[in-house]
């Protein structure tokens, strides 16, 4: 089998409390499109849910849908549950993993620790998150050893995936922390079999893709909302304010958003088919009063073709 084709998409953000972000429709609208187009497994970047305890239903109709779903943990979904509550409902082992297809191995990573110290990590847990904004976005060394004999031994080319961007240039502040270490690996890989052709992250709730030492990093959009810090009321349902918490911090995509990406390792090509979308009510987080940042938010996802040595 040459061509590998899979559906990815991000930042669900279930959590019906705080949000309005219907995700079990979202997730079968992407479902159906991804069993249309004949994906041969969905890939969720990370922020699922918020408290994944509270949501067998929604996982269940993840792990057990037609054809396979693989997960990436988020920071989010550790905002109430603890690790160990979160890796049990969510059905993983560990937050990293790998699987082989199609002659192609994905390499999911977990970002989700804090550095205390050098040499001192632990990993998100019960809201922890908000209470060390300044040493978050690691990974352990052992992990990071992980990811590189799993990439220098791989017979395939592989796919990094995590939440956060391993090197992130419209906010260099918000990438991995330990983002240069893998990317030595990356680099390392190269002249091996297990070669990195792509990285895949979350998180930023944008449609990007960047191209460092020849490797597509795609950054893959919210499939439903981007987050405003500065509240606005500009929805015209006023009920939804009083239904949901942070209803007035989200710029809501209408359709839910994800990419199809499919890989050929005959012709050694990387086609993203992305897809077009619009800001429920026309309300963009410009509108809204809030800025972008260093990368547009648009409701969409971008398509684009790379060629990979
Ligand atoms: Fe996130």
């Amino acid at each position: 089998m040459s061509k590998v084709k899979f559906t990815v998409f991000s930042d669900l953000h279930h959590h019906p409390a705080w949000y309005k972000s219907d995700a079990p429709e979202r997730l079968a609208a992407i479902q159906k499109r991804a069993l249309e187009n004949n994906s041969e497994f969905l890939l969720h970047l990370g922020d699922f849910s918020h408290k994944p305890s509270a949501c067998p239903e929604l996982i269940r109709q993840f792990k057990e849908f037609a054809i396979p779903g693989y997960f990436v943990l988020g920071n989010h979904e550790f905002d109430i549950n603890s690790f160990e509550t979160v890796l049990e409902s969510m059905g993983l082992e560990k937050g990293y993993y790998f699987f082989d297809h199609g002659g192609l191995r994905f390499v999911i990573m977990d970002d989700n620790y804090f550095r205390e110290f050098p040499g001192v990590h632990f990993h998100y847990s019960e809201r922890n998150y908000f209470d060390h904004s300044k040493c978050r976005t690691w990974m352990p060394p052992e992990q990071i050893q992980w990811v590189r004999e799993t990439v220098m031994t791989s017979p395939f080319p592989c796919i990094l995936a995590s939440h956060s961007a391993i090197e992130y240039p419209p906010k260099p502040e918000a990438e991995m922390q330990c983002g240069k270490e893998i990317a030595q690996i990356i680099r390392d890989s190269q002249t091996t079999a297990g070669k990195v052709i792509l990285c895949l992250n979350g998180h930023y709730h944008r449609s990007g893709l960047d191209i460092i030492d020849d490797v597509p990093r795609l950054d893959v959009n919210s499939a439903t909302f981007n987050w405003v810090n500065k509240a606005h009321y500009l929805f015209p349902e006023k009920d939804l304010y009083l239904k949901h918490e942070c209803y007035g911090n989200m710029i809501i995509y209408e359709k839910p958003v994800s990419a199809e990406i499919v890989i050929d390792t005959c012709e050694k090509t990387i086609e993203i088919i992305g897809m077009q979308g619009n800001f429920l009510h026309g309300i963009s987080t410009e509108i809204s009063g809030s800025s972008s940042g260093n990368r547009l938010c648009t409701p969409d996802m971008l398509s684009a073709k790379v060629r990979f040595p």
